[in-house]
Formats: structure tokens, sequence, C-alpha cells
């Protein structure tokens, strides 16, 4: 018999429109370890209102994003997939969990300490404990893997950590998780401003594409694209951020080396570059685009796909939840 599969749990809030850095740095992965895990990917709304939203778009947007995880390439029959507050044992656990996270480990997150200086008028708590609604979502399904970019790589190693220390307490428990962060591409960065990251929070203007873009917004923001004084396409961080990314970005949406791409623009300016890169994240993203407004079309489907996905997903989180009421000592639930 087959070894079971191990198991990949990860999640994007839909706080904004899917950005080409969230399609690079995650779900990219996530469509290529569809085959070999058991996987769960989540629209994770609750996460979302840690900043203000509108409720009537965050709506929309959850949506979407379900119906632009399949125009990506998941498959609704393989993965679960599911939207977050429709399996109430996330919230459940993430209390428990809050009871083992310490006030000193939340306060140290970088993205709290960031959330906090954008959000000023509005540091709730939510924004606080994230990162443990966030190891609950992972612990809940015992993932050994969690396909995320950079910036979340703090937020696995902390549910880790939790995870570990109720283990300590309580024996095996929970699977201890590995972020899985891809070589090239983990960290995106903006097109108007390659010090900083791509954001969904900070998508007006040309420094983030959406998986939705028109192509001539597209073509545009890439014309636009801030790189640098030197005419050469060459791989260099450091010197180099703004050409860097571009390259990591076509590279990603080719399949091309570095160094491919070095010898195809040898002795060509950086106006041919630019729309080469231009040119394929068109391509690449003209069949999600028209795939998710087909998708959007079926709602009936869509609302298969995620209640299907929350009864899958419910029924394994149940699992656990149960597991950990019992080591912490409640009393075992009546039928009500
Ligand atoms: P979120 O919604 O900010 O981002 C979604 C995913 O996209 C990656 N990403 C990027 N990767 C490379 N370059 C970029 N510019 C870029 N922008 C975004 C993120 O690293 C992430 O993988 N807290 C999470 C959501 C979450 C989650 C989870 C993830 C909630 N629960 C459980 C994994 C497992 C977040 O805010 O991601």
């Amino acid at each position: 018999m087959d070894a079971p599969k191990k198991r990949i749990f990860s999640g994007i809030k839909p706080s904004g429109n899917l950005t080409l850095g969230s399609y690079i740095g995650a779900i990219k992965n996530w469509v290529a370890l569809q085959d070999e895990y058991d996987c769960l990917y989540c629209v994770v709304d609750m996460h979302a209102i840690t900043v203000r939203q509108d409720p009537a778009l965050l709506r929309r947007r959850t949506l979407e994003q379900l119906a632009q995880y399949i125009a990506c390439g998941l498959d609704p029959e393989r993965n679960i997939m599911y939207i977050q507050s429709h399996v109430p044992a996330h919230a459940e656990l993430s209390w428990v969990l809050g009871c083992y996270t310490m006030f000193g480990e939340l306060s140290r997150m970088t993205q709290f300490k960031d959330k906090s200086r954008k959000n000023a008028d509005n540091i709730n708590a939510g924004l606080f404990t994230y990162p443990v609604l966030m190891a609950a979502d992972i612990l809940l399904y015992q993932a050994d893997l969690v396909p995320v970019g950079e910036d979340q790589k703090q937020h696995v190693e902390i549910a880790r950590d939790i995870a570990n220390r109720f283990n300590n307490v309580y024996s095996q428990t929970f699977t201890l998780p590995e972020p899985f962060i891809p070589k090239t591409g983990a960290r995106v960065m903006s097109l108007a401003d390659p010090m900083s990251k791509m954001s969904k929070s900070e998508q007006d203007g040309d420094g983030c594409i959406c998986l939705l873009d028109k192509p001539d917004d597209i073509m545009r923001a890439f014309k636009r694209a801030v790189t640098d004084s030197e005419t050469c396409v060459r791989f260099d961080k450091e010197n180099k951020p703004g050409v860097s990314n571009l390259m990591t970005i076509y590279s990603a949406a080719t399949g091309k080396s570095f160094e491919d791409i070095e010898n195809e623009f040898a002795g060509r300016g950086y106006g041919d570059f630019k729309a080469a890169v231009g040119e394929s994240v068109v391509e690449l993203l003209r069949p999600v685009r028209e795939k998710t407004e087909d998708l959007l079309k079926n709602k009936d489907y869509l609302e298969q796909i995620y209640t299907e996905g929350a009864r899958r997903a419910a029924f394994l989180a149940s699992k656990t939840l149960d597991k950990v009421y019992r080591k912490v000592g409640f009393v075992k639930q009546p039928r009500i």
C-alpha cells in the first residue's frame, strides 16, 4: 500500500485583488504541489477583517479569489478549497492556542509592527493575535508543509513554536509545519519602487499587477517599471533591484533561467526587455482572467465547491479540535 500523502495548508486574505506577487510567491507552488500532497487551500476572510473592509467588497473578493484559485490551475476535485469563516474550528482552536502564545512573541512579529505603523488609528487586538489564528489554520489540519512567500516565514515559524510548546505540555498533538518558500520569486517587488514588496494594499498606481488586470494596463505598468541608469540586463539584487525583480518575474512567467535571460537581452536596451517581460505576464495571466470571468458567471458552481470544501475541512478539523479539547481538560461536548 502507498504511504499516505503529506499534507499542505495555505491561504490568502481577500483584502485586495490577487497580485502577481501572491501568484509567483505562493499560488504557483500550490499548483505544482497539488499532485504530490493532500492540500487545503483556503480563502482566509477572517484574517482580512484585521484591517477595515468594505463588507460588500469583501464578499465579492472572497468569491473572486476562490474563482481565481481554480483559474490558476487548482483542481477543486483533488484539493479542499473553502472559505475560512465557514469552518468555526479555526476560531475555536485559535482561542485555545492563544492561551499558549506569549505576549512577547507576538510583539516581535514584523508584520504586526509594520501593519500597526500603517494603521495607526486601528491597532486592534485581532491584528496582534493574527499569527495565532494563522497557527490554528495550519495546525488544525496537521499540515506538514505551508507554501508561502518570504514575508510569511516568521508566521509559520511561530506556528511551529506554538505547536511545539503544546506538544511538550500535553504529549504529541500537532504536526510541526515547515514553510515552503520558492527559490526565485519569494519576494516580488513593486514595479514602481523595487525596494518595497509588491502588495495588494498598494494597488493604486503602476507598482502592482493584479491577476485580473487588462493587457494594456499590464503593458503600461511594465513600460514604466523603475530600472537603473545602466543598460545591462544582469541579475544583481543589491545594485540593480529593479532589473533583478523584472528578471525574477520573467523567469517565473517563462521558465527561463537568469543566465538565459541575460543572454537573450545582451546588447539590447531596457525598452525591449521591459516589453518582453510585460508580454510574458500578459500571456501568463490571459487564461487566468478569462477562466475567472467564466467561473464568476456560474455562482452555483462556486457555491458547490466551497460548500463541499467546508464540509471536508470541518471533518478533518473536528478530529484535531476534539483531541485538543480533551487534552486541555474540557468536558466532552454533549450533542445539542
Ligand atoms: P497574504 O494574503 O498577504 O499573501 C498571500 C501569499 O502570497 C505571498 N505574497 C508574496 N510572495 C512573493 N512576493 C510578494 N510580493 C508577495 N505578496 C504576497 C505571501 O507570502 C502569502 O504566501 N497571513 C497570510 C495568509 C494566511 C496563511 C494562513 C498563509 C492566513 N492563514 C495559513 C498560510 C497558512 C497572509 O497574509 O498572506
